[in-house]
């Protein structure tokens, strides 16, 4: 079967479409037959050669990929909520890549995709879908608060700001202001530029503040726990996690509360929830681009610029 994989890293070019060995589900594993891939931020730093986090984990050669939409191809002897033919969007085990025409993955980690979703649309978003719902979670977002979305027109901001919206919250977002209106279309109760001085004064009284931006920004993160009110939360995507004792001391003296968000949690739980939100019609997904996936080189050259508007697809098969 195609894959693509690196056997260097570097830019865009190192990934190559190479012949692999399919792979063999394992008892508790499913075999996806590959219709689609998101393409997430992290895909583009493993094949840079890894953050703080991931470079101790990685070595060469390396699939890339971490989300993804299918058909169940074959399922391993103790998996039962699945059976050959369901259509399932999830997340494959760690540092196994989903830029490949099957996967096998963990059973626990997928869930039957959105019913009313094309493949393309369902493997765009699982990781950015776990992390939004995670921090939606994590927040404890409710009816009436008011929340702050930082970089919401992104992969994870799009979602959140859906995902807020749809629990009754206020929503505040930010993005450059090209982006307003589309987050207007989205649901968003006000917007910011987030380069207006990091936007101290513009938004007060926050309940939840949800960092989704790809740029790590201090004076933003600053700015965003000043505009908490007493008792309020900040969740983050973003590392550095702890955050700097300038930020803390600001949520301290709010009894705030900082929380990095993480996608390991009970993932066909959240998938599960997520998907009955997007069949009630009350989130949607945002596409910018769908790229067949000989072009893997352009499509992470596209997310590489940290302003692409909802998501960017690797589409490995076509629906027919
Ligand atoms: N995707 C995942 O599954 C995943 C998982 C774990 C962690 N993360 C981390 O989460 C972060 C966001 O991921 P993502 O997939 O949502 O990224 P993304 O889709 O590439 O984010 C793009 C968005 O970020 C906005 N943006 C760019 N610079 C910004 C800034 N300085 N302040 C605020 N917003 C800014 C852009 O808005 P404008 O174009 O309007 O300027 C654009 O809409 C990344 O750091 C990523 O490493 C992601």
């Amino acid at each position: 079967m195609k894959a693509i994989r690196i056997n260097e890293f570097g830019g865009p070019e190192v990934m190559k479409i190479e012949e692999v060995e399919r792979p063999v589900p394992k008892p508790d594993e499913i075999l996806v037959k590959m219709y689609a891939s998101g393409v997430n931020p992290a895909d583009y730093v493993v094949r840079q050669g890894g953050n703080e986090i991931l470079k101790p984990f990685l070595k060469l050669p390396l699939d890339l990929g971490i989300d993804g939409a299918g058909e169940v191809e074959e399922t391993g002897s103790e998996v039962t909520g699945f059976k050959k033919g369901d259509r399932v969007y999830g997340i494959p085990n760690f540092l196994q890549g989903t830029y490949a025409e099957f996967i096998a993955a963990k059973a626990s980690q997928f869930a039957a995709m959105p019913k009313n979703l094309t493949f393309n649309e369902a493997g765009a978003i699982p990781s950015c879908a776990l992390m939004a719902w995670d921090g939606i979670e994590l927040g404890k977002v409710s009816a009436g608060q008011r929340v702050l979305i930082n970089g919401a027109a992104g992969g994870i901001g799009s979602l959140a700001l859906q995902f807020a919206k749809a629990m009754g919250a206020y929503v505040i977002a930010t993005a450059s202001p090209h982006n307003f209106d589309f987050l207007k279309e989205l649901g968003a109760d006000e917007t910011v530029d987030y380069k207006d001085t990091n936007f101290e004064g513009l938004v007060n009284g926050i309940d939840v503040a949800f960092d989704a931006s790809p740029e790590f920004n201090e004076a933003s993160r600053i700015s965003m726990a000043k505009a908490l009110k007493d008792g309020g939360s900040f969740v983050s995507v973003q590392l550095p996690y702890p955050f700097s004792a300038a930020v803390l001391g600001i949520l301290a003296g709010k009894h705030g509360e900082a929380k990095m968000i993480r996608r390991e949690r009970d993932a066909a739980r959240s998938l599960a929830d997520v998907a009955k939100l997007i069949e009630e019609g009350k989130v949607k997904v945002v596409i910018s681009k769908v790229y067949p996936l000989e072009e893997a080189a352009a499509a992470h050259t596209a997310v590489e610029t940290k302003h692409v508007r909802g998501k960017i697809v690797l589409e490995i098969r076509k629906e027919h």
